[in-house]
């Protein structure tokens, strides 16, 4: 379990990002000044140069215990734009299967004068504890850990959210699926509530939905109906298999017959209500090709996003430890 106290070695004394391990904890005006970050690297594809020079000469390593399409390689293609170097750590052919530590590895990344490690493990807290042993003026943003947390992924997701809505106050967003072991949802429903919708809907199965799934600040669905019902904003989890113990669900066509989102059950939410997944999606499980594909779905811009919003985290939290005088 990660306390809150170990949430609070990502900010420094000022209040500025040092590591990016959880929303939690992170105040609105924080994560504003994320989101309008990314919005000057945003224009960045557009233009004829496509790089910008903060970060030359640095070195990030991406440090992956679990595998991952879009996370790695936007981070990579985020730390390029920036002008960093970046090494890329494969755990299967790394000295990790040798049986070498977490610890080992890191020690041995770092004397390689890497200042960044962008991390992602199945077990969660592994990420806190990497910042809590990284040197100073090295930083730890997390990629996603076990259950925990993904808070990169949320603040895309708030990205497009903004990029679609404006103004976050008046929405009323539904997360759809398996809750229950979605690091996800953790954190977007911690950066909705942050930036202070009117509403945050959880739907789902019994066993998909956490039983403390309202101290969490959300309302809490069974029906597929009513918890779309006028939401300006449907984001589909992914079914996670590889983290469910027991059997959860009946079957996958039980499930999309009770749960996936189809043309016809959206028509319930707000005429102009996006619909959004992080990937990877699960045609035919969570969700129909017709809506996958079709107008209303940002699926793809979430992942065009993701590069600004991540050069965003990265470049601020370079900032913070060159304005301390911190360095690896
Ligand atoms: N959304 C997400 O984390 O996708 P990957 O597992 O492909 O990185």
């Amino acid at each position: 379990m990660v306390s809150t106290q170990q949430h609070n070695i990502q900010l420094n004394e000022q209040g500025r990002l040092r590591h990016f391990l959880t929303i939690e904890g992170l105040k609105r005006d924080l994560l504003t000044r994320i989101l309008d970050t990314a919005e000057s690297f945003a224009a960045l594809p557009g233009r004829p140069v496509r790089k910008v020079p903060t970060l030359r000469g640095r070195i990030i390593t991406n440090l992956f215990f679990e595998n991952s399409t879009r996370t790695r390689t936007t981070f990579e293609l985020a730390a390029k734009r920036l002008s960093a170097d970046v090494l890329n750590f494969n755990v299967s052919t790394s000295a990790t299967s040798k049986g070498e530590t977490l610890l080992d590895t890191l020690r041995n990344i770092e004397a390689m004068h890497s200042e960044m490690f962008v991390v992602r493990h199945n077990q969660s807290g592994a990420a806190h504890f990497i910042a809590r042993h990284a040197a100073p003026g090295v930083s730890v943003i997390n990629a996603g850990d076990g259950r925990h947390a993904h808070p990169t992924q949320a603040m895309l997701d708030m990205f497009t959210i903004r990029k679609h809505k404006g103004d976050f106050t008046p929405l009323r967003v539904a997360i759809v699926g398996d809750v229950l072991h979605s690091r996800v949802a953790r954190s977007q429903i911690l950066a909705l509530n942050t930036l202070g919708v009117t509403e945050v809907r959880v739907v789902g199965p019994r066993t998909l939905i956490p039983t403390d799934a309202r101290a969490l600040g959300v309302h809490v669905h069974h029906d597929i109906e009513s918890g779309l019902r006028d939401v300006d904003v449907v984001i589909m989890l992914r079914l996670q298999k590889e983290r469910m113990a027991g059997a959860l669900l009946p079957s996958e066509e039980e499930y999309f017959r009770l749960y996936g989102l189809t043309n016809e059950r959206l028509a319930v939410a707000r005429p102009d209500a996006i619909v959004m997944h992080p990937g990877p999606m699960n045609r035919g499980v969570e969700m129909d090709s017709e809506v996958a594909d079709g107008p209303r779905s940002v699926i793809l811009q979430q992942v065009s996003y993701g590069i600004a919003v991540r050069m965003a985290v990265m470049s601020m939290c370079m900032q913070t430890h060159a304005d301390s005088g911190e360095s690896a």
